[in-house]
């Protein structure tokens, strides 16, 4: 999602905005702009690409003056432009600003501001704000007054930094995240934390529907209403510093690669929330379990575990489909929400629904600093550290083991060796040479299919969800036994199919499956610990705990679409269109 960051301090503002876009580049965007002031005049440059490659050609970095904005833009409203990239100055160029979010009303609003005179440069709903703030900076001369009167007239998601003429900054939160960097000598408005933790560990978390002013390094953050209000200062962890991918080419690479560590991590420090979260499930009325994309693969995967070692029904739920049912969700039950980002908006809002029906939240979020964190009864860390690859990759393993480690709770017979385990994940991750090899073969295909029954189905889906993501090859998930109710019809020559197919339950029917599929000469790559001569292409996994299936599975898979990723010159941190996180609905 777009990404928006406020500076103001003793040093040359626009190196350090530039600097504060790159780390927050995993958020995925198309766009990049600065604006700063000085001397009571507001300089703007902006356009499409990397923020390298923007920077290149118009030297973003070299605006004079110490305060300014930048943006990187996600495209919702108006083509990926120039023009439609941020900052956006208002008329007059006396006032300009950065927007994450949707601004619902602005048509409306913006046949008002035209009737009034204003012009438009630009397709998006953020352009609306500079003009809005300009007409009521016009009438008002004050920017609290003009902030509020625009909050009142603004309706949707939103946070936007404006940056006045006269120096003065001032920043709303509606929904979406706006954190305040506070360091010795300069402070920052963002909506990450790793747009200002190079300068300051100090992190204010504003509360939707405040606003904040900012001038010469005094703030002060007021409610819409223009009460004054108390804010915490937070020390943000330390491990965002982390965020640096080292020897490795590729950030989702080194995430990969930190997989059998994280067994030992996730969840570790949660081993009391674990214990509540299970007292909340044991007395639930009913159990729903929701996220979007990877995270409800993981929901899918905890349906199976609980009703298999637990006997505990539960029902998962595509986060962003429930507002479209929320007579599913049912009084004093428990929702499990699970987002690696906490800010997926689909998340929150599933969170709403819930809650309506007095459902008590058992969150499993990987930044304990997020919305979610602080919507949920019991919070469980993934503690997987920052995950910055667009595709989620170790987020996904840390869902399964805090999951994994609800049910060892909830049932004292299962035992895993964690030990164990992450030395066999090691042993999948020291030779990559035979997965560069099939990543070669899987250059020029333009159809995947991916086959698993069982607890081995949601790995399928999420390997297809992965290669979409990173190689944009069209790849589909299918349930084995669906195969004879309509997708055979598409094998042929031309078609690859993976098959997930460990030696447990579903192995005999899964291996006929690939038989049946091999008939018709689609090549097969067999993702199991037994080989087999129907397999053109073997990944071996080890022979394991089959609860650990699903994690031995996909760790192959993540590093089989890293690799084609590469072999068709795509970028795997940054898929085009994705946002690392997807905070409008
Ligand atoms: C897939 C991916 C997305 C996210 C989804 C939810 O690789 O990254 O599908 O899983 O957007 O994000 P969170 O978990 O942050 O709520």
């Amino acid at each position: 999602m777009c990404s928006i960051i406020g500076f103001s301090g003793n040093e040359i503002a626009a190196p350090i905005i530039v600097k504060g876009l790159k780390r927050m580049e995993y958020r995925g965007y198309d766009s990049v702009g600065v604006a700063t002031e000085s001397e009571n005049h507001i300089e703007l440059k902006k356009g499409i690409g990397k923020v390298t490659e923007v920077n290149s050609k118009f030297q973003l970095d070299t605006l004079p003056g110490k305060i300014g904005i930048g943006h990187t833009r996600w495209a919702t409203h108006g083509k990926v432009t120039d023009l439609n990239a941020h900052p956006h100055p208002s008329n007059s160029g006396k006032i300009a600003i950065v927007h994450n979010g949707i601004i619902e009303n602005f048509e409306e609003l913006k046949k008002q501001l035209e009737d009034d005179g204003y012009n438009f440069k630009s397709e998006t709903d953020s352009e609306i704000i500079a003009n809005l703030l300009q007409k009521n900076y016009e009438s008002t001369k004050n920017v609290k007054d003009t902030i509020m009167k625009t909050v009142s007239e603004i309706k949707g998601h939103y946070a936007f930094v404006a940056m006045f003429e006269n120096g003065q900054l001032a920043a709303a939160r509606f929904h979406e995240p706006l954190i305040i960097g506070v360091g010795q000598e300069n402070i920052f408005l963002s909506s990450d934390v790793l747009g200002f933790i190079e300068y300051t560990d100090n992190a204010i978390y504003m509360k939707s529907g405040n606003f904040v002013i900012l001038e010469n390094k005094e703030f002060e953050i007021l409610d819409f209403n223009g009460e004054k209000v108390k804010h915490e200062i937070t020390k943000v962890s330390k491990e965002f510093g982390d965020a640096y991918k080292g020897d490795y080419a590729h950030f989702t690479l080194k995430e990969i690669y930190e997989q059998p560590e994280l067994i030992f991590k996730a969840g570790e420090r949660t081993v009391e929330g674990i214990e509540e979260a299970v007292k909340y499930i044991k007395n639930a009325k009913n159990i729903y379990i929701t996220g979007s994309g990877t995270s409800y693969n993981s929901a899918l995967i905890a349906k199976q575990i609980l009703s298999k070692y637990v006997k505990i029904k539960s029902e998962p739920i595509i986060a962003s489909e429930l507002q479209f049912a929320p007579e599913t969700i049912e009084e004093d039950s428990v929702l499990i929400a699970i987002s690696q980002s906490g800010e997926s908006a689909d998340v929150l809002e599933a969170v709403r629904i819930a809650k309506k029906s007095n459902c008590k939240i058992i969150s499993i979020v990987n930044l304990l600093t997020s919305s979610l964190t602080r919507k949920g009864d019991v919070v469980l860390g993934m503690n997987c550290g920052p995950e910055i690859g667009v595709a989620a990759t170790k987020s996904f393993t840390a869902q399964l083991l805090v999951l994994y480690k609800i049910v060892q709770k909830l049932n004292q017979n299962i035992t895993i060796n964690f030990e164990e385990f992450s030395k066999s994940i090691s042993e999948i991750l020291e030779n990559p040479v035979k997965i560069q090899e099939i990543a070669k073969e899987l250059k020029e295909v333009s159809d995947v299919y991916i086959l698993g029954r069982g607890i081995n189905y949601p790995i399928a889906i999420e390997s297809a969800l992965k290669l979409k993501e990173l190689t944009y090859i069209h790849a589909e998930g299918i349930p084995g036994g669906e195969l004879k109710h309509g997708p055979l019809a598409l094998m042929d020559t031309d078609v690859f199919v993976i098959v997930i197919n460990p030696k447990d339950s579903t192995y005999t029917d899964t291996l006929t499956s690939a038989r049946e599929i091999k008939a018709r000469g689609a090549k097969i790559i067999g993702v199991s610990d037994i080989e087999s001569d129907v397999y053109d292409y073997w990944i071996k996994i080890p022979k394991i705990n089959e609860i650990l299936y699903p994690i031995s599975e996909i760790i192959p898979i993540q590093l089989l679409t890293y690799y084609s990723a590469l072999e068709k010159d795509t970028d795997p941190d940054y898929p085009r269109n994705l946002a690392k996180s997807v905070t409008v609905k």
